[in-house]
């Protein structure tokens, strides 16, 4: 089946401005040449260290982030993405394919049509409060997607609002109150009552548990898989906290410096990790069974800056694996079998 949402060779640079005229001196490559499919109905989790780029590849696939090259697809037919991806290396491209690019490839959108795509992806935050107007409603905070977008019209809005609290766990006692009147854990849930309301295809959570307590984290992730069922719904994860990602995910990525590493299905990679880097997380994550004990290993070594990547495999200065290869050329993604996929020139088992 086609994926809901393919990136192919996805590239995010942000300039760094110096000197007197503030001209680009540098880059950070905060995405690098990311491949990722995401299979309609799955819960794919995003993991990696601090800054390897979670949060922009997530605005870069909704476009809250012009790419700087590379192709964002959504529920896009095969053919089309083939006779595009064909393309790529001839110096002109046909008036056929510019065409299919205008149309299907979310990396070419501008205004308008990036606004219409906000109905089909949506993003939820770690903090909702931030995000939430304190001066508004929370009626008219959940119904103010449907307004701009025209999807609802006076009476119809409040009762799709009604329905949307119904559906996240907010009773219609809630509608009138604004933002500070609520829990953490009530926020996030009508942060994502907000996100539901244009009935979206894909969303992307953004560390969505992280400001939460344990028990709290679990109900709105009960909540998720209960929507994501019944709604039919793709969500892209980002997560610090590999427990949580165990748990709630069926497919793990894994960032290091802009570029994936690693993707399994979730038991896979907590039970036999292949990248040297996945490992290492997965050992750091302390699991939370008294019982059970892992052999930790601490990731020595700093990250380096996204800005000058080491070459060749970016992890090797601080990989115990490393060889004069891995220092020398880039290791691609590559298929080790049912779904697993890993780049590094030598893997682990
Ligand atoms: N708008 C921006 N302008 C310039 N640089 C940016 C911008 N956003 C992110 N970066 C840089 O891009 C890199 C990746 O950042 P990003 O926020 O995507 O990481 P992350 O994996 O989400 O980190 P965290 O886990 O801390 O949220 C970092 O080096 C960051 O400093
Ligand atoms: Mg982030």
């Amino acid at each position: 089946m086609e994926p809901l949402i393919e990136t192919r060779n996805l590239k995010t640079y942000f300039p760094i401005l110096g000197g007197f005229f503030r001209r680009p001196v540098n880059m950070v490559k905060a995405v690098d040449d990311v491949t990722l499919s995401i299979q309609k109905g799955q819960w794919m989790g995003l993991v990696g260290e601090s800054g390897c780029g979670k949060t922009t590849l997530g605005k870069t696939i909704l476009r809250f982030y012009r790419p700087t090259s590379g192709h964002i697809y959504l529920n896009t037919p095969f053919e089309i993405k083939e006779k595009i991806g064909t393309s790529e290396h001839l110096k002109h491209r046909t008036a056929e394919v510019n065409n299919l690019i205008r149309r299907h490839d979310l990396a070419s959108f501008k205004g308008k049509k990036i606004t219409t795509l906000r109905k089909r992806m949506q993003l939820v935050y770690q903090d909702p409060y931030t995000s939430l107007n304190p001066r508004m409603r929370i009626g008219n905070i959940i119904g103010e997607p449907l307004k701009v977008n025209k999807l609802a019209h006076g009476k119809a809005i409040k009762e799709r609002v009604i329905e949307l609290m119904d559906m996240v766990g907010l009773s219609k006692e809630h509608y009138k109150r604004y933002p500070h009147q609520f829990s953490g854990g009530q926020r996030q849930r009508i942060a994502i009552a907000r996100a539901l309301a244009t009935n979206p295809e894909f969303i992307v959570f953004d560390e969505p548990t992280s400001a939460l307590d344990v028990s709290v984290q679990a109900q709105i992730l009960e909540l998720l898989k209960k929507l994501l069922k019944e709604k039919g719904l793709t969500y892209l994860f980002i997560t610090h906290n590999l427990n949580v990602a165990e748990v709630v995910c069926d497919t793990i990525v894994v960032m290091y410096l802009g570029k994936i590493v690693e993707v399994s299905k979730a038991s896979a990679i907590f039970e036999a990790p292949k990248h040297p880097y996945s490992q290492a997380l997965v050992l750091a994550t302390p699991i939370p069974d008294p019982k059970r004990r892992r052999k930790r290993i601490i990731l020595s070594g700093e990250v380096p800056s996204p800005t000058n990547p080491p070459p060749g495999c970016r992890f090797h200065p601080r990989c115990s694996r490393a060889t004069q290869e891995c220092e020398t050329q880039e290791p691609v993604l590559e298929s080790r079998g049912d779904g697993h996929l890993v780049a590094c020139w030598h893997p682990l088992n």
